[in-house]
């Protein structure tokens, strides 16, 4: 019987596999390149030592960064600017992948200004993608005085956790539930879901913003949309009456870990077998599964999370350490 696959790389088998890591014998999905003497992995796709093999035993190019012009740049109340930038067609194709994200920075900072952002909405027939900018800290306030260019690193994939199960979902039921600025990335999942043929119930939080900033962005014939405060009382016994009353075969929360939890203990005890994806809300600093920043422990493993697609369940079950 083979074994559960509790995560995996997002960028095996993609333009960016082999990467730095397999150069190290860290690599997370091949056995060989982590030093083993056999074969131990799950991965269905091209093999990577081979990969490997055949690039001179090195790792392929990793992503690059440009110059992105800003279309359209709308300050909402003192914490949120949303950015439309202009890229490529095919970097926006790569981007409409739900748990999408690229860092951004003002062309005029060191690359310690990098800040990972996630992709609300992309265009592949323009090359348009749009971004939600919390105004949180040093990184994100001197993107106040960016108006003309935005220095973008991308594509990556790792913004939210479950992406297996919602990517292979069809003609279904899904809650929705996005809290602040979380609500971002919610479009492009929402966009994906609508591609897909389902039948949507989307709960919307404006949380700390001024305003619900994705209005523009839902078709509400395809959806239905609910406003609410998610902390408040009020807001919790509206989600466990939809989980209640719905066969929901998805459910996806947008917001802090705290957040999740809570809605992972309604789906426990009310919809068992309802799919839970979640953001990625670890620290991410460079993206590429070197630096360390985003690692947790959840049972005996230790990973990085800006790299591995990590299985919800087992999240949950074991808890992080
Ligand atoms: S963010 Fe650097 S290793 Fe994950």
């Amino acid at each position: 019987m083979s074994k559960k696959i509790i995560y995996e790389c997002i960028d095996a088998g993609s333009d960016y596999c082999p990467c730095y890591l397999a150069e190290t014998n860290d690599c997370i999905t091949c056995s060989h390149l982590q030093g083993m003497e056999f074969c131990d992995c799950n991965w269905r796709g091209v093999c990577i030592l081979t990969e490997y093999t055949w690039n001179g035993k090195k790792a392929k190019l990793p992503r690059k960064n440009f110059e992105a012009r800003i279309l359209d740049k709308k300050i909402i109340g003192d914490n949120l600017i949303i950015f439309k930038l202009i890229t490529t067609k095919t970097f926006a194709r790569y981007l409409k992948q739900p748990g999408s994200y690229v860092f951004i920075r003002d062309p005029h900072k060191p690359e310690y200004f990098d800040t990972p952002m996630s992709i609300m909405y992309a265009n592949d027939r323009s090359g348009q993608i749009d971004i939600a900018v919390q105004i949180i800290g040093t990184k994100t306030k001197t993107l106040l005085e960016t108006n003309e260019k935005l220095i973008v690193r991308g594509p990556y994939w790792n913004g939210i956790l479950g992406l297996k199960e919602l990517k292979t979902f069809k003609d279904s039921n899904a809650l929705i539930i996005a809290r602040g600025v979380a609500l971002a990335p919610s479009v492009n999942i929402l966009n994906y879901l609508i591609r897909n043929n389902n039948r949507i119930t989307l709960i919307m939080d404006k949380g700390k913003f001024e305003d619900l900033f994705i209005t523009d962005y839902i078709d509400e014939n395809r959806i239905l949309t609910i406003e609410t405060n998610i902390l408040e009382e009020k807001g919790k016994l509206l989600i466990q009456e939809l989980i209640r009353n719905n066969s929901y075969d998805l459910c996806f929360s947008g917001g802090s870990d705290i957040q999740h939890k809570e809605i992972k203990g309604f789906l426990n005890e009310l919809s068992p077998d309802t799919n839970f994806v979640v953001t990625n809300n670890k620290e991410i600093c460079c993206g590429e599964g070197i630096c360390g920043a985003c690692c947790i422990k959840i049972g005996d493993e230790i990973l990085k999370a800006c790299k591995s697609q990590i299985d919800t369940a087992w999240i949950f079950r074991e808890g992080e350490k």
